[in-house]
Order: C-alpha cells, then structure tokens, then sequence
C-alpha cells in the first residue's frame, strides 16, 4: 500500500489555490467571475475560490483574511474603498503572499501585480461622447464611491475634457455605485437642473438608475454608462434605457494566468493597462448582446465538457489508484510467496541434515548395542571360565589338602623309625649322615606338606603371617647339604658361597 501510495503521490502535482475578494457582486463583477471560472478549466493545477464582500470594506478584509489563515497561494482582490483596504493588503503584501489587484486601486503599490483598464481615459471617452448632443452640452454626473480609485480617475478624465471643450457639469452626486443611491441622487440633481442634456453615470447601473429616475420626472436627458456588461449595460441600450455605454474591460482570464506565471515564476507584467475599446450605442448593442449569448452557450458547453472531463479523470485517477495498489498487492505477495518458498527449502534442508543425523545416530545406537551384547557374552564367558577356573582350583585344592594329609600320616611313621634308629647307638658314622639325611628330608617333606594346608588356610582367610628375623647362610647352607648326595653320585660340584654384596 506505501509503494501504492508512493506511486500515486508521485504522479500528483501541487494544487494552486487562488483566492479573488471582489468588492461587490453586480453584473459586472459576474462576468469577470466567469471569465476567471472559465480560465481556471484550462488550468488543472490551480483551483480557485471567489468571496464577494457586497460593497462592504469590513467584510472583504475579513475575505482577505479567511484567505490568508487557509493559506491560499495568491490573494486577487479588488479594494472596495482604497483608505480602509490599504492596511490589510499592505501587511498581506507583505508576509511574501502574492498580491493582485485590479480595477479599484489602495494607497501606495504593495502589490504583486495590478490589472486595470484606464479610467482617466473612459471618462476623457464618455466626455468626448457627450459632445454628440449639444456644442456645450449641460452634464448631470453621478459618481462612483467616494475614494474609490475609478471614480477619481473617471472623474478627473472626465473634468479634463469638460474644461477643454466648454462642457458644462451643472451638477455632480456620488451614487457610490448602486441603484437606490444613485436614483435619488439623479433625482435630487435632475430636479434642480431639468434642463441637462446628459447624464453621465460612472458605471452603467447608476445610468439605469437614473434613466428611471428621469423617466419618473418626465426628463428625457441623454445617458452615458461605464461597464458596458452585457446584462445591464447593454441591454439598457438595446432596449432604449441609455444611450451609450463604455467598455469597462473585465478580462478574467488574464488575471488567472498573472496568477499562475507568479506562482510558477514565469515572467509577468508588474502593471496592465488594458486598452480601450469604442462605445456601445444602439448601433452595436443588438450584435454585442447576441455574441456575448453564443459566448454563454459556449461557455456553458465547455462547463459540460469540463464536469465531462472532471468526471473521466476522477474515474482514470481511481483506476490508477486501484491499479497501483494492485502492483503493490502482487509484489506483496510475491515476496511472501518468495519468503515462503525459502523458508520451506530452508526447512526441507534441516530436515535433511536432521535425518541423515539421525539415521547416523541409530546406526551408531545399533553398533552399541551389538558391542554391548558381545561385551556382556564376553563378560559371561569371562565370568563361567572364571568359575570354571575357580571350581578347578578349588578341586585341585581340595586334592592337594586332602592328599597332604594323606601324606602327613606315612610321613610321620616314617620319621618315628627314623628317630628310633639313629637313637640306637651303634651306627657308623656314614650311617649316621644317612640317617641324618634322611630325616632333613623327610622333615623338608614335612614343611612342604604344611605349606600346602597353609595355602588352603590362606584360601578361606585363616592364616596369619608370623614374620621373624633368620641368618640366611646358615639356612642356605644347610638346604644345599640335602642336595650334596645327589650331587656326588652325578659327579657335580655343588658350593654354597654366602656373601654380602654392595
Ligand atoms: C462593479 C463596479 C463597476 C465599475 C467598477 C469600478 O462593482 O461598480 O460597475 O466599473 O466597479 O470599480
């Protein structure tokens, strides 16, 4: 889903957010919306919101502030009144927003950029046109707000040309741009100067009010309008109401791509000036009012179009949404598929190895187990030989013991004739040796005969040893006299020599 969302935020550009405070909301001011609206469809990167403050200084530095708080990248703005808009636009200015201003103008250029058509020269125009009715004609002028931009300028243009060709301004109101005032201000001054030949109005919603105003009097003065827009300027002269209106350039569509070359810091001109344009009488009304209604159809054509358009790439944008998060899903899964994958080989191969451990460690098992059996056989054939062995000393044992003591009695009947005889007394001294013999031996015979019962006492743990010193050369010497006879009769020297060696 990250490498979805990644994909996505790529293929996504900045959205530029412009914000336009008009002053009013008239018709004017609606064309210009709509030339700013149609402008925008062209420009996909940029989105625009439009605030109207309805003739109303305090609520349009509210506009401009609401603006400024949900960080709008461009403030456009027409100043109601250029004194009481100046602050805000100036410290808006100057926090490095960018600043465009059109139409109406404020105290000083803390601006970005300034669009305007040029007033001085409308009203030099609408003057110039007054001289159509009469060489000095008598001028009612109705203006515009007091310390608004335009209605200086359309004033002083107007005085100018007045001045130079003898017009005569028998009367002059403010109507501050609207209807009801500018009735009762037409009014008041066409009651005093009934006989005006022209009413000049600085936009033409004053014209139409005072048109009525003279139509209530039963004046028929001529009129000249500003503006020239076409639901109220135009159609007032195509229907007769007034008699010459002035274009007042709105040009909607040049103040978005202003907008849009600051933003994107493409070159762009500080000051427009847009030219002007010759007036609209009864002459041009008809054709104006019918281009600007195929301009409407087109435009209303291309507003179809657009949601058409709006539609199509919200559908696309899903797709790719859906598309991308489809890519990442797969290369989700193929990963798991893969770690998976690697997990099972991994496990195959311990278990493998594991296997063959384990085969290895039951043959081993198997080979200690057979030596084990052939141990315990050994050990089984040791231990009956052993008894055997045993059972054989014992009977060789037995025999000896028992033939010992059969010896042990002869023994003794031989030895007490032995002793009777050499107790005799007239024996010979070879006799005596011979007799002497042969009672060593059978004393010899004797000790032998013990030994052996001694072994057997030794056997069942009867014996004890008496240890006890002996002169060795003595004993030796007398065990080799026994020999001594045997010796002579086989001619062999028999010697005992007893020495101490170091
Ligand atoms: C619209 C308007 C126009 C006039 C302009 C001057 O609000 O009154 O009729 O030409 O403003 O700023």
């Amino acid at each position: 889903m990250a490498v979805a969302m990644l994909l996505i935020g790529c293929t996504q550009k900045k959205q530029y957010r412009i914000g336009v405070s008009q002053c009013s909301s008239d018709a004017w001011r609606t064309k210009m919306n709509e030339e700013i609206e149609r402008e925008i469809m062209f420009h996909p990167e940029a989105t625009v919101e439009i605030r109207s403050a309805g003739d109303d200084s305090r609520k349009q530095i509210e506009d401009i502030e609401y603006f400024r708080k949900n960080n709008f990248d461009v403030i456009i703005a027409s100043p109601n009144e250029a004194e009481s808009l100046t602050p805000i636009i100036k410290e808006t200015y100057e926090s490095g927003i960018p600043v465009i201003l059109f139409d109406r103008n404020i105290k000083g250029d803390y601006y970005t950029a300034f669009q305007d058509a040029d007033n001085r020269e409308i009203g030099e125009a609408a003057a110039r046109y007054a001289l159509n009715y009469g060489e000095n004609p008598k001028v009612i002028e109705i203006g515009g707000l007091e310390g608004s931009t335009p209605a200086e300028e359309r004033k002083i243009g107007f005085q100018e040309v007045a001045d130079e060709k003898g017009i005569d301004i028998v009367g002059y109101g403010n109507g501050n741009w609207l209807y009801d005032r500018a009735k009762s201000v037409a009014d008041s001054l066409l009651r005093l100067n009934p006989e005006a030949d022209v009413v000049y109005a600085h936009n033409d919603i004053m014209a139409v009010a005072a048109s009525d105003a003279a139509k209530a009097l039963n004046l028929h003065p001529k009129i000249i309008g500003i503006d020239a827009a076409p639901e109220i300027g135009i159609k007032a002269v195509a229907d007769g109401k007034i008699d010459a209106t002035f274009i007042y350039p709105t040009e909607g569509h040049r103040i978005v791509r202003t907008a849009l070359a600051i933003l994107k810091g493409e070159p762009y001109d500080k000051v427009v000036k847009i030219p002007m344009t010759s007036p609209v009488n009864i002459s041009n009304a008809d054709i104006l009012l019918s281009q600007n209604e195929s301009l409407r159809e087109e435009t209303s054509r291309m507003k179809t179009l657009k949601t058409e358009l709006d539609n199509y790439w919200a559908a696309h944008s899903e797709q790719r949404a859906f598309l991308y998060a489809l890519i990442a899903i797969v290369l989700l899964v193929l990963v798991v598929l893969f770690i998976l994958l690697r997990m099972y080989w991994q496990n195959r191969r311990h278990q493998q190895v594991l296997s063959q451990q384990n085969e290895l460690l039951r043959e081993q098992h198997e080979t200690e187990k057979k030596l084990n059996e052939e141990l315990k056989q050994q050990r089984d054939t040791e231990k009956n030989l052993r008894e055997q062995l045993s059972e054989a000393t014992q009977s060789k044992l037995t025999f000896y013991t028992n033939v010992s003591h059969d010896l042990r009695t002869p023994l003794t009947l031989i030895a007490e004739p032995l002793n009777q005889v050499s107790n005799a007394g007239n024996l010979t001294d070879s006799q005596h040796a011979l007799l002497k013999l042969a009672d060593k031996n059978v004393y010899i015979l004797r000790r032998l005969i013990n030994q052996i019962l001694d072994f057997r006492k030794y056997e069942n743990d009867k014996l004890s040893v008496h240890l006890s010193e002996v002169r060795l050369a003595p004993l030796l010497r007398e065990w080799a006299e026994s020999f001594e006879l045997v010796a002579h009769k086989r001619h062999t020297k028999l010697s005992v020599n007893v020495g101490i060696f170091s």
